[in-house]
């Protein structure tokens, strides 16, 4: 696990490093955008997903700038996910990544538009040809990035979570199945991006792409089941936002319907599943292992 965390620490200061150089700072009377663009970027978070990307590009020796660009994309589309769960309209947060929300420190409507030009911004670096020399590299990479955020990933996933939660107070809450798929576009989708994207990169064959979709299904459901365990069991302060708010809010989650042991059980089967489907790989994925565990001990 020391291994990870080292590995997970230096990948972050890369692609903090990264988003820096992406939102420079202009004299422009567009300033206030950028400076909200920043503050929902920079300074925070595990950077798991860009640490996907790095990890899977690896595997297929895909250079770093290609690797860190890639990666970065995925982080800013996440982050934009993020400004926009945490508004009024949608979970109504606070407190982020230990500091105030966009909304909060900033105003609504800034929060929005921060939300849309991160997203907007995720594009312009994928499709950059500093990304990829291959133009048809770089157009998948698009269109993957593009499923993977809309309607029919985390944006329609986020849909699923707000329609389940007015169902559930009308007495219908979903059933396992409905929560799974609800999750699976919510969380999955952005998660299997990153191994996706770093495949791509390094234009993997087909078996090898197989089996790290296999990864990322069962990695994003135990990542998400492991967030919904930090908002009934975990400690605010580390967590960095709101916790004891899905139970209030009617959300649909395992812990919901399984309660928090069999959730536990159930988060651990799913990264151990995780885990199996790198056996295709030698020590060079012994990250991308260690990350499973990581993903349902974590605290924050
Ligand atoms: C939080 O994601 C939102 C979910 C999809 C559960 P992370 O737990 O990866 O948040 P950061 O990026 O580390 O802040
Ligand atoms: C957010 O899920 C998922 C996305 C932003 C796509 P949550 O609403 O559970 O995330 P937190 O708990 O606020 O981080
Ligand atoms: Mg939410
Ligand atoms: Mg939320
Ligand atoms: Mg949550």
């Amino acid at each position: 696990m020391n291994d990870l965390k080292t590995a997970l620490k230096e990948s972050a200061k890369a692609v903090e490093g990264e988003l820096e150089r992406l939102l420079e700072l202009e004299k422009a009377p567009e300033k206030r955008l950028i400076e909200a663009m920043r503050h929902a970027v920079l300074g925070g978070g595990k950077r798991i997903r860009p640490f996907l990307v790095m990890q899977s590009a690896k595997l297929f020796g895909v250079a770093e700038q290609s690797r860190l660009r890639a990666g970065a994309a995925l982080e800013l589309v996440h982050c934009y996910s993020l400004v926009h769960d945490d508004l009024p309209a949608m979970d109504d947060d606070d407190l982020r990544r230990g500091r105030p929300t966009v909304h909060k420190a900033f105003d609504e409507a800034t929060a929005i538009l921060a939300g849309d030009a991160l997203l907007t911004l995720a594009f312009e670096v994928i499709v950059h040809p500093a990304t990829h020399s291959n133009p048809m590299v770089r157009a998948e990479l698009t269109q993957m990035l593009a499923k993977a955020a809309g309607a029919h990933g985390m944006v329609g996933g986020q849909m699923i979570d707000l329609a389940a939660a007015e169902a559930a107070t009308g007495g219908k809450p979903l059933d396992i199945g409905g929560i799974t798929r609800l999750q699976r576009l919510k969380t999955g989708a952005l998660i299997d991006f990153g191994c996706a994207a770093g495949a791509a990169l390094g234009r993997a064959p087909e078996h090898a792409r197989g089996a790290l979709k296999g990864y990322t299904h069962d990695l994003g459901l135990a990542f998400q089941i492991a967030d919904d365990l930090l908002d009934v069991a975990g400690d605010e302060a580390k967590a960095g936002k709101k916790l004891f708010k899905d139970a209030d809010a009617g959300k649909a989650t395992f812990v919901s319907v399984l309660g928090e042991d069999r959730a536990r059980d159930q988060a651990n089967r799913l990264a151990d599943q995780a885990v199996e489907h790198l056996s295709i790989f030698g020590k060079e994925a012994d990250l991308l292992r260690q990350l499973a565990r990581f993903v349902v001990e974590r605290e924050s």
